[in-house]
């Protein structure tokens, strides 16, 4: 190899490497993946998706959600969104469609599995989106997104398989912003003994034997920059808690 053939390829390698250290820096910028959509569903997601959300993991966001591969993260992507774009310009719109994390899945390299409602809205019309529709599976560009919903604050649902006092599991629904929930602490209101508890699958927090009375709920939310901030809700999960009930927190996150 010559000397300056040597010299271009060091100045190309730097340039690339240069290249991925902004792309890593840059986490609104759009990365490129594929994505596909739920077969055979009706226009919403699907109400038996991972994250364990029942119902709400099918209809939130105006049943714009997604089942995601990688971005499942074990669960801890549940309830997260993503501004998904597909990048054909003769039938895509620029803005694609925001979606919510409900569940698990992978199909041929994508990323997320979308529900038919969401991936038709990636389309400039209906016509595109019938287009759209029979490819299948199309290329996209994606970010992670804040979760936006106008007057709902944070809310426990209390899983179905739960049995008040001796077992006790909730999905936490409707966080807005952009930030995961890392650790969560259940806590008794009279002398503040506090359990810590695992995310048994999904979303779902559970825990064997929760403390008695009314429950304080402490949240850690942990951004992409490694800040951890807790975050302790106005409101308690009252003693005589439900399987199926569903408790508002009293309050809401923005970041
Ligand atoms: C949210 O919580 C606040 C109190 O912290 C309450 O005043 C408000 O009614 C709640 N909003 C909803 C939609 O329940």
């Amino acid at each position: 190899m010559s000397l300056s053939a040597l010299c271009s390829l060091l100045l190309a390698t730097t340039l690339l490497l240069m290249q991925s250290l902004t792309d890593a820096a840059c986490s609104d910028c759009f990365v490129s993946s594929r994505a596909s959509y739920y077969p055979n569903s009706d226009e919403q997601g699907t109400d038996v998706g991972a994250c364990g959300f029942g119902s709400f993991g099918a209809t939130v966001n105006g049943g714009d959600v997604s089942a995601a591969s990688n971005l499942y993260r074990d669960g801890l992507g549940c309830g997260a969104c993503y501004q998904v774009r597909c990048t054909n310009s003769a039938y895509c719109s620029d803005n694609g469609v925001t979606i919510v994390i409900t569940d698990q899945g992978s199909g041929d390299n994508t990323d997320f599995i979308l529900s038919k409602r969401a991936f038709t809205k990636m389309a400039q019309t209906s016509d595109a989106a019938a287009t759209l529709l029979s490819f299948g599976v199309v290329d996209i560009q994606y970010r992670r997104v804040s979760c936006s919903y106008p007057s709902k604050n944070i809310t426990f649902k209390i899983h179905e398989s739960s049995s008040n006092p001796h077992y006790l599991a909730f999905a936490i629904e409707y966080q807005q912003g952009k930030t995961d929930i890392t650790a969560l602490q259940l806590c008794e209101t009279q002398n503040f003994v506090c359990k810590l508890l695992s995310r048994s699958s999904g979303a779902v927090w559970s825990v064997n034997s929760p403390p008695s009375g009314p429950l304080l709920v402490r949240m850690l939310f942990s951004d992409d920059d490694g800040e951890d901030t807790w975050v302790v809700p106005v409101n308690n999960i009252p003693q005589d808690w439900k399987a199926g009930q569903t408790y508002d927190s009293g309050v809401q996150v923005n970041q």
